[in-house]
């Protein structure tokens, strides 16, 4: 029941009062409380108003979204409804649902997330896929590294690979590091301008590929997100070109693109000595992975 998580004192009352009323804001059920939500959050522009309702209430709630639906017609604490008209109208300012709870699942971890990092996106495991195509023990390094996501996703599914993360910004590094040490994962983080002075093996990179100046990026990325994890240069691949141009004793690079940069940045592979190039496509279908074998 979702009174059984509810604050001590809400739990009283609803024993007492059998209902709750709402604190002046709109009726108290789970129902009505994700309808009205999702139609604020519709009407300010957000693609998935429904969801992220759900998601929003789930944690006010400290329960899973299923469960919504089994209390549909549950009152809401008092505390509840204050706590999720608060999340209700961050969320309603396009602040990402993964800043406003503060996590985003990876692969199979979960990683502590804030405005000092980008929020990992789906099509990244892609390079997660790739490191966990190496031989056995091969030295891994994820080039901007942000939250930690790529290196701690495939440390937790290869832990027989050494892995380590590079981040341009301090902090990151401190976000990176703190997802490790709640991960118990054994991955090294320094900051660094692209490469640090290790020896590897393989280099992961989801480095900023947004051109400058480009128009239409959703609110959630241009107000909360980091410009310096975004934006790279006029054509957005100012950081790639230059990683490329360094990776000479590495075996394996693995490079996510933006939708329309696979071509160039196949180029760019090849031109570096990488003899075998492979693209792989996200769900879209939209060839977000470069990968170059030596
Ligand atoms: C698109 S974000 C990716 C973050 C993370 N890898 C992920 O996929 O969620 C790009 C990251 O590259 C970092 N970065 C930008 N310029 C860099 C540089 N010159 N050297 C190393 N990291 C850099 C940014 O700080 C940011 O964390």
């Amino acid at each position: 029941m979702l009174e059984a998580r509810a604050p001590a004192g809400a739990r009283g009352r609803l024993r007492d009062a059998g209902a709750l009323a709402w604190a002046g804001v709109s009726p108290g059920s789970v129902r009505d409380a994700l309808a009205e939500a999702a139609t604020r959050l519709r009407a300010a522009g957000c693609e998935t108003p429904r969801l992220d309702a759900e998601l929003l209430l789930a944690a006010v709630l400290g329960c899973d979204r299923g469960r919504l639906v089994i209390e549909a017609r549950s009152q809401l604490p008092v505390e509840a409804v204050t706590r999720f008209e608060d999340l209700t109208e961050r969320r309603e300012a396009r602040e990402p649902v993964a800043y406003i709870l503060g996590r985003k699942d990876f692969r199979r971890i979960s990683l502590a997330v804030d405005r000092r990092v980008l929020i990992p996106r789906p099509e990244t495991e892609l390079l997660v896929d790739v490191g966990c195509s190496l031989p056995h023990g091969a030295r891994v390094l994820d080039v901007g590294t942000g939250s930690g996501a790529v290196a701690l996703a495939l440390k937790d599914e290869r832990p027989d690979l050494v892995v380590a993360g590079t981040d341009v910004s301090d902090a990151a590094v401190s976000v990176a590091r703190a997802n490790a040490s709640r991960l118990g994962l054994e991955v090294s983080f320094a900051q660094a301008d692209l490469l640090d002075r290790g020896t590897y093996d393989a280099v992961l990179a989801n480095l900023p590929y947004v051109a400058s100046g480009t128009l239409g990026l959703a609110p959630e990325i241009t107000i909360y997100e980091p410009p310096v994890a975004l934006y790279g240069g006029p054509d957005g691949l100012d950081l790639v070109r230059r990683l490329v141009s360094r990776v000479d004793g590495v075996a394996v690079v693995g490079l996510e693109v933006g939708f329309d940069q696979a071509d160039e940045v196949c180029s760019l592979v090849a031109q570096a000595g990488f003899g075998s190039i492979e693209r792989l496509r996200d769900l879209a279908g939209h060839e977000r992975v470069v990968v170059g074998r030596r």
